[in-house]
């Protein structure tokens, strides 16, 4: 049975409900790029909305983590990662939530417990030392000499500077090496890899600066997929495990190279990695496209990135190599993630057109670049030259600092990064918090909006036509995207129509209601639910009064009259079968 089996039906057995893997791209949370943690979309229920499915919750979640974009390479960071994790919503709290991991690696996975070591919170100014999880890791055999107390930076979750539900942790760690296990716990070795986070989210760090208590107190817990199936595997490169094993075996087929050589290691990793990423972004039902935005432009950034390195491996850049590679990754993940093979055609376009335009850019930019380093009086490559390649010749920053760094040049980063902002490619919420992926918090003004893409949703399906869905909503502080599915341009004459149509309903003063059922109920009472999207066997459902019904998590404003004059700015294509709606509340 796979770890992901295995996990799930544990924590069942423990009566936990299996929540379906939220989308990468978090729905309606402008703040992230994409989903860091397991627990990034139950952000709401820990801080104390009821969830539909119960207190106890078990699933495996796609995440995306770009601060270690730059160590991918090595043998065990990536992009784009699951996450095993299990949830009490205000439950059991320390005691269990120690038992169940210790029960799950040692009985389940079948771990020497003389492998294992934890750490615990020591305590600051305002928790005191978490002397009831020491309590409890001795009570399950963990032996004193494996028991070391951390403090603020290695043992709260996620960090001090992070608004949103936080707390202590404790984290175990496997000794993954063939030397000796040592009698003593020695954090800072790193043959002792930590392998799982159990936070007690019991606060909430306010964005005034205080902490206060959550409504309960919840257990969020993080195991991460690959690292633990390469440990089960008795291996040290999570390249080496069944994660990757056929990807890289491909990679070396079509290069006919070698990966133990180290010439080519670091390549080939980066190329799985980066391959594995865009497909995960490409075939969630965001649906995004290579861009220069957002994830769009991640999404960029990987796939060019992965070309540049297939380019070095001297692999013909032009034959179908990443159609290849995506197809492995496709057949290995379909059986866990659906959307992979529903999206599989639009994986393979993307990529093929992706490439075509970088090819065309990359050979006229390598040539641009060479004429600059010609001119060049010191090893400095300024602020405008970089934003040049990049505006002009579409070369991702990184591409810029990699090609500078191989010849021994220094980019101005910072720089690059002020005019990138000033020129508005990226918008304007958080732009660093966004790229490096931080935690949610939802503003009053998302809410309204949110509420909104229901109002326009159900105005689109009476002026254009029932069969209107939507197919991805994008919200930040400034304005609402809404995606859905019609074949021609919606004349002005419809936009007016809509616009009026959701006017009406603000005006109407509508209180709206949420209700849970199940899923299947939902259906038959002919909810809207996003087309193609995962839902778990209970449902909330949000009524409008008789104009809409939508599956959805929340949250939303209390009656329409909320939400002030709606005005659509524009309307256009998104992609074939696709239209887009931008529009602002005032
Ligand atoms: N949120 C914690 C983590 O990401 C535990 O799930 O490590």
């Amino acid at each position: 049975m796979d770890l992901r089996e295995k996990f799930v039906k544990y924590f069942e057995e423990q009566d936990h409900v299996y929540l379906p893997s939220a989308p990468v791209i978090p729905e309606n949370d402008p703040t992230v790029l994409f989903n860091t943690a397991g627990m990034q979309p139950l952000v709401p229920y820990l801080k104390g909305e009821k969830h539909p499915l119960g207190k106890r919750l078990v699933n495996y979640q796609k995440c995306i983590r770009l601060t270690d974009l730059d160590l991918v390479g090595d043998s065990t960071h990536h992009t784009f990662f699951e996450m095993l994790g299990n949830w009490s919503l205000g439950d059991y709290f320390k005691e269990k939530s120690i038992k169940y991991s210790f029960d799950f690696l040692t009985r389940i996975l079948k771990i020497d417990p003389n492998y294992l070591a934890v750490s615990i919170f020591k305590g600051n100014d305002f928790v005191f030392k978490d002397i009831e999880s020491e309590k409890e890791w001795l009570k399950q055999g963990i032996k004193k000499e494996r028991i070391v107390y951390l403090g603020e930076e290695d043992n709260w979750w996620p960090n001090m500077e992070s608004y949103g539900p936080c707390g202590p942790d404790t984290e175990i760690f496997y000794w993954r090496s063939k030397d000796e296990v040592p009698i003593n716990f020695d954090p800072y070795d790193s043959r002792w890899v930590e392998i799982w986070n159990n936070v007690f989210m019991e606060y909430n760090h306010n964005e005034n600066g205080t902490y206060t208590e959550l409504k309960s107190k919840n257990v969020d817990t993080g195991m991460g997929y690959e690292r633990m199936v390469t440990i089960l595997e008795g291996l040290e490169d999570n390249y080496k495990s069944s994660v990757f094993k056929n990807i890289i075996a491909e990679i070396c087929k079509i290069s006919n190279l070698n990966y133990d050589d180290p010439k080519y290691t670091k390549s080939m990793r980066i190329i799985a990695d980066h391959i594995r990423t865009a497909v995960f972004i490409i075939a969630d039902d965001s649906l995004i496209k290579p861009s220069n935005t957002d994830q769009g432009y991640i999404l960029r950034r990987l796939i060019r990135r992965a070309i540049r390195y297939a380019n070095i491996l001297n692999i013909d850049i032009n034959s179908d190599w990443d159609i290849k590679l995506a197809n492995i990754v496709i057949d290995q993940y379909c059986p866990y993630y659906e959307e992979l093979s529903r999206n599989a055609s639009v994986v393979q376009e993307v990529l093929i057109n992706e490439k075509v335009k970088f090819n065309r850019t990359l050979e006229k930019g390598l040539r641009e670049w060479n004429k600059i380093i010609g001119q060049l009086s010191d090893n400095k490559i300024n602020k405008d030259i970089a934003f040049k390649l990049y505006d002009t010749y579409g070369f991702p920053i990184e591409l810029t600092i990699e090609l500078a760094y191989e010849h021994g040049f220094k980019v101005d980063e910072k720089g690059f990064y002020d005019k990138f902002k000033e020129h508005q490619l990226i918008s304007k919420v958080g732009a660093k918090q966004k790229f490096q992926g931080g935690l949610s918090s939802t503003s009053d003004v998302n809410i309204k909006y949110h509420t909104a893409t229901h109002l326009l949703n159900a105005a689109l399906k009476k002026v254009l036509d029932s069969s209107v869905h939507q197919r991805g909503s994008n919200i930040n502080e400034e304005r609402m995207r809404f995606d859905f599915s019609w074949h021609q341009k919606v004349t002005e004459e419809q936009l007016k129509q809509i616009e009026k149509l959701v006017n009406e309903y603000i005006q109407a003063k509508i209180p709206i209601i949420k209700k849970e059922m199940s899923k299947e109920e939902a259906l038959k009472l002919g909810a809207e639910a996003m087309f193609y999207k995962q839902y778990a066997d209970t449902v909330s459902v949000y009524q409008i009064g008789d104009i809409s019904m939508e599956l959805c998590g929340g949250p939303h404003v209390t009656n329409t009259s909320e939400l002030g004059t709606f005005k659509i700015i524009k309307e256009e294509a998104s992609s074939s079968g696709v239209r887009r709606i931008k529009a602002i509340l005032k």
